[in-house]
């Protein structure tokens, strides 16, 4: 109907289907009836439409909220065309106002962050879940002896609580990367229109705070053109699949029988079809490969919106889609990883033996240095060599004394003292520095992550309070006081 004037044949069916947006616009249609809403009522107290009209228009839309729109009909381009169709049939006199001083550049632009504010606090909350079910396992095995590695060598006794804290704490980091782009999608393009504003004269701030936001954008050329916001959500996305990668990977590795540190839960295994003897680690596997889509979805998004002209181009209707698909896939990957983490089980025995000398046997010459001022390089030679010789199965008392006397070792040291300095539990229970993984200084760590989770839940809480209450009025729940 709006190409008649311009236009005298009608767009070809599948050009039509090609460029529609409406099988992906479902995650947006509550969010443009919100700002069509918002809209009218801009309109309403500006003086050019009637309140009565407006009103009956408002109710007409929050029954659509109810009852929403089948989105399959190829005519229309995109959600907003058939919002704007369906309220003609209604109310014909706002139906053919909604495009007043309201582009659909501007509309896309709001609708996308109002949905994207809700979708980042529905993560927040996910990871929250997840970094808590960590830091409970953290506790419960603070103190179960767990080695840690460099270069998949190796490296230093620790615990598995204190493997799990990590994941913990880089959990935490990437919450407040959520809550920056929380941020940075919290402000209003609408009122922008097209791409440079408009002569009509709505109000913004009003549109602002009735959607919840607690800005207005600054410049309409930016808030119709610029998707970085999107890149900034799919990267913290894409840093979540990360770190769940990671975390899978060791998964997988240490529950091999090569390692056989761990015990992958048999409710998340699968079995060969062929090879009756397999446990294989299949759901870790698959959240090994996520961050491989995600970025897949993160490169299409940042090379969607390169190479443009500022101003809306059709390019960006297709990175939408990307965004939603990507929260898709961390949730459900939260989700699941949140029941696994519980079920994982230490093989004691063998993380023990993994922790046995010569694995702690810095400390030994950390001990040569702090107790006899041995410099820390003699005293690393000398402990490389005691390495050698217990890989060699060669150390007795004789080979002891010989080596410190080859390496100018004037000390008392026994055997048996050396093999009791680096006895595993006695190791970390020897680290001092904060962040070690001593089991006490763990323990006191997952406390303060537990306290910070406690920070972070209030944070959630009060923007979830804020923007349901703006919207639950929209949406004609509570009393709608204009105000
Ligand atoms: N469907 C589009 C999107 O999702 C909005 C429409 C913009 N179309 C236009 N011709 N300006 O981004």
């Amino acid at each position: 109907m709006h190409r008649k004037g311009i236009m005298e044949r009608e767009l070809d069916i599948d050009a039509a289907k090609y460029i529609s947006s409406l099988n992906f616009d479902k995650e947006i249609l509550e969010s443009v009836i919100l700002v069509n809403i918002v809209h009218i009522r801009l309109l309403e107290k500006a003086g050019i439409i009637s309140s009565e009209l407006a009103e009956k228009a408002e109710k007409h839309l929050q029954t659509m909220l109810i009852k929403p729109l089948s989105l399959d009909d190829p005519r229309y381009e995109d959600v907003h065309m058939m919002i704007e169709a369906e309220l003609i049939k209604y109310v014909p006199q706002i139906g053919a106002s909604l495009a007043l001083g309201k582009s659909r550049n501007d509309a896309v632009a709001t609708a996308i962050r109002l949905r994207l504010k809700e979708r980042l606090l529905n993560l927040h909350e996910s990871c929250v879940t997840f970094c808590e079910a960590m830091l409970r396992k953290a506790l419960e095995e603070s103190e179960i002896i767990f080695p840690v590695y460099t270069h998949l060598q190796r490296a230093a006794p620790a615990t598995f609580g204190f493997v799990m804290h990590s994941y913990a704490v880089r959990l935490l980091k990437a919450l407040q990367h959520i809550k920056l782009v929380y941020e940075l999608s919290d402000e209003s393009p609408l009122g922008s229109a097209a791409v440079a504003g408009t002569s009509v004269p709505l109000d913004r701030e009003y549109a602002a705070s009735l959607l919840g936001f607690s800005k207005v954008s600054q410049n309409a050329l930016e808030s119709t053109t610029s998707r970085e916001f999107v890149i900034e959500a799919l990267s913290c996305l894409s840093i979540i699949a990360l770190i769940l990668s990671s975390l899978s990977e060791e998964f997988v590795v240490f529950s091999s029988e090569e390692f056989d540190l761990i015990t992958f839960p048999e409710e998340f295994s699968a079995t060969s079809s062929i090879m009756p003897q397999k446990r294989n680690p299949v759901v870790a596997e698959i959240v090994r490969t996520k961050v491989a889509e995600l970025l897949g979805l993160l490169t299409s998004a940042i090379m969607m919106s390169a190479r443009q002209v500022s101003g809306y181009n059709l390019d960006l209707q297709q990175i939408t889609p990307k965004l939603w698909q990507a929260f898709e896939i961390i949730e459900e990957t939260l989700r699941i990883m949140t029941k696994l983490i519980p079920r994982l089980k230490v093989n004691e025995d063998k993380c023990m033996s993994a922790c046995s000398p010569p694995t702690g046997i810095v400390e030994v010459a950390n001990h040569l240095s702090l107790k006899y001022g041995i410099p820390f390089r003699n005293a690393h030679a000398f402990a490389g060599r005691i390495s050698k010789l217990i890989y060699e199965g060669n150390l007795n008392e004789n080979s002891l004394q010989k080596t410190k006397a080859e390496f100018n070792i004037e000390t008392p040291l026994t055997l048996k003292d050396l093999v009791n300095l680096m006895e595993p539990k006695r190791v970390i229970y020897s680290y001092t520095t904060v962040g070690s993984a001593n089991p006490k200084l763990v323990k006191r760590a997952v406390e303060d992550s537990m306290m910070d989770l406690e920070e972070e839940k209030r944070w959630a809480r009060s923007k979830r309070a804020n923007f349901e209450f703006a919207l639950n009025k929209l949406k004609g729940r509570i009393s709608a006081q204009k105000t």
